[in-house]
């Protein structure tokens, strides 16, 4: 079996279920955001089951992305988790260098199988559980030239924002930590700690703090719109990372935008930043938006 550090893994996108795409993506573009590659019907991954409707954003030019995915979905085992859960961050890709080896690897280590492994035209590929239900995405690029396009500019807008990565809200943030570190190959790159509420960042072997700022935040529920998720749904992906040169001017932006309040922009207790959250308006997805945070490794 190959250990971690051959499986070359990077986090590359999260991924948005919502049965209203077209609704979804408008206040992204409004607000800043591009779309670098739209996927659908009958030309790409067309499967017995069904077909897909991707649509892949980006905002400020690195190479984590969103993917809104709808109905009727691909697989059945989409279709499931559709009906239980509604609209909402459904899973986050990585990609390796090696598929196959990474299914074996992660299934040997406490992950458990949602989509078996599969040679698609243009990615090997599959799905697992993550040690507390979250989804993770494995893909392996294996056309010459099929990739998901990046943008080379950045950051967007006058308020220079930048979509840097996804945190997640966890019942056990020590034990997920250790998960991610050991089984992912992340690194912690910051720890922000009361006793009582614990943020971990962590970033991948790509990381950069300037060209590529990719951050992966592992978290407990900390606001009260996020413990009333985790009754909810369980341990989830709880958010899009966004940071801003000016908060204030990305926050009214994203209000202009359609985006709506969740949290205006306030110094964050813990990490000391100055954050707001909103929520998207199709699926209530919640966005969190900070000052510029760069950690060193
Ligand atoms: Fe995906």
């Amino acid at each position: 079996m190959k250990n971690v550090k051959e499986l070359d893994y990077s986090i590359h996108h999260l991924c948005i279920y919502d049965d209203k795409p077209r609704d979804n993506m408008m206040p992204y573009l409004r607000w800043h955001h591009g779309i670098t590659n739209y996927f659908s019907g009958a030309v790409f991954h067309v499967t017995g089951d069904g077909h897909s409707d991707y649509t892949f954003m980006g905002c400020g030019g690195h190479a984590f992305g969103i993917q809104i995915e709808a109905p009727p979905f691909q697989f059945e085992y989409e279709r499931i988790w559709w009906a239980d859960h509604g609209r909402g961050y459904n899973h986050v890709c990585w990609l390796t260098s090696n598929a196959r080896a990474s299914m074996d690897h992660l299934l040997a280590n406490g992950a458990t199988e949602v989509m078996p492994f599969e040679e698609f035209p243009t990615y090997d590929g599959f799905v697992v559980h993550d040690p507390e239900g979250r989804w993770i995405e494995i893909m392996e690029y294996t056309d010459d030239t099929f990739r998901v396009q990046e943008f080379t500019h950045a950051p967007s807008g006058q308020c220079g924002l930048e979509m840097v990565g996804n945190a997640e809200v966890c019942q056990d943030v020590e034990a997920m930590t250790d998960w991610y570190t050991n089984v992912m190959d992340l690194k912690v790159a910051k720890e922000f700690s009361d006793g009582k509420n614990k943020v971990v960042v962590m970033v991948d072997k790509n990381y950069d703090p300037i060209s590529r700022r990719n951050l992966f935040i592992i978290q407990n529920a900390r606001h009260d719109f996020e413990k009333e998720h985790m009754v909810q749904h369980g341990p989830y992906i709880s958010s899009i990372i966004y940071q801003a040169k000016d908060v204030t001017r990305a926050y009214e932006d994203a209000l202009w935008a359609g985006m709506k309040e969740l949290q205006a922009p306030v110094i964050d207790s813990l990490t000391g930043l100055l954050t707001a959250y909103m929520r998207e308006p199709c699926g209530d997805n919640v966005l969190m938006l900070t000052e510029h945070f760069a950690p060193t490794i």
